[in-house]
């Protein structure tokens, strides 16, 4: 009786301390997301990302933090994702006026916004944007890059895989696990832009026999306590990427 009973009490403590342990991992995902979220500027330790000068583009990148766009730039933002989106989310899941609204106008939408002037003094055109968020995906913390938009004009000019580049070390300075994202199947250049930028498809992926229209693409960033995680069968290049490399 005395034996079961301690051992009742063994047991009883070491799922506290378990528990315990989860609800400060938790805490400490939602206090680096917390800090993420209320950070005012991006660019802050990369100021060399403030502008973009090369192939003929000159540049201005603008970090926007709690607030969003700017007022001025939300219609244009709108208008740009879908003049360059429509057709493409059509293949995929549709394209919805509202919807698009709102995910812009969202409070947890964090931007930057490029910026090009004809000339010193003239008036600044919005030429680009990213819209990304600091959210959690399977309890770990993560950039989401929820849109990057450039007009035509300044498309093919090396500032799409600035931008990424610029996310990416943000991502790794605040310490979360990857950079993700959603990518249309049809969107052929923003895939090989991605692809060449070392993204590998992320486990949550539609697979190819669901033929979604789109897939949901990672960079991993830091080596994530893999050991602590149960292991699962390797069916995906991601997690092969994580098995060889964590
Ligand atoms: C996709 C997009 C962000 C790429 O930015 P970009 O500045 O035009 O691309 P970059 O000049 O940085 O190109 C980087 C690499 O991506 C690939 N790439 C980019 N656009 C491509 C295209 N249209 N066709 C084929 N490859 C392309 C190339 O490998 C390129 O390298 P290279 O120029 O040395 O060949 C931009 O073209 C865009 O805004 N398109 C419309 C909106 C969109 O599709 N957004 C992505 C949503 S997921």
């Amino acid at each position: 009786m005395g034996k079961k009973s301690s051992r009742g009490k063994e047991k009883k403590q070491s799922v506290k301390a378990e528990t315990e342990k989860l609800r400060q991992e938790r805490q400490a995902v939602l206090d680096l997301l917390n800090k993420a979220n209320a950070a005012p500027d991006l660019m802050a330790a990369y100021p060399a990302f403030r502008r973009y000068d090369r192939n003929g583009l000159a540049a201005a990148l603008v970090s926007c933090g709690v607030g969003g766009l700017p007022p001025g730039d939300a219609p244009w933002a709108f208008a740009l994702c879908k003049a360059n989106m429509q057709a493409l989310y059509d293949t995929a899941w549709g394209w919805d006026d509202a919807s698009k609204r709102d995910e812009l106008a969202a409070t947890e939408a964090r931007f930057i916004v490029v910026y090009t002037q004809a000339q010193e003094g003239g008036e600044r055109q919005p030429a680009a944007y990213v819209h990304y968020r600091w959210e959690e995906e399977d309890g770990r913390p993560v950039l989401y890059c929820y849109e990057i938009q450039l007009e035509p004009r300044v498309q093919r000019r090396g500032l799409g895989g600035f931008l990424m580049k610029l996310l990416e070390l943000a991502a790794r300075k605040v310490g979360v696990d990857a950079l993700m994202l959603t990518v249309i199947d049809a969107n052929v250049g923003a895939r090989a832009m991605y692809t060449k930028l070392g993204y590998l498809e992320h486990e949550s992926s539609p697979t190819e026999e669901e033929a979604a229209g789109y897939g949901i693409l990672a960079r991993r960033l830091t080596a994530y306590a893999a050991a602590a995680a149960p292991l699962r069968p390797v069916t995906n290049s991601y997690q092969l990427e994580q098995l060889i490399f964590s």
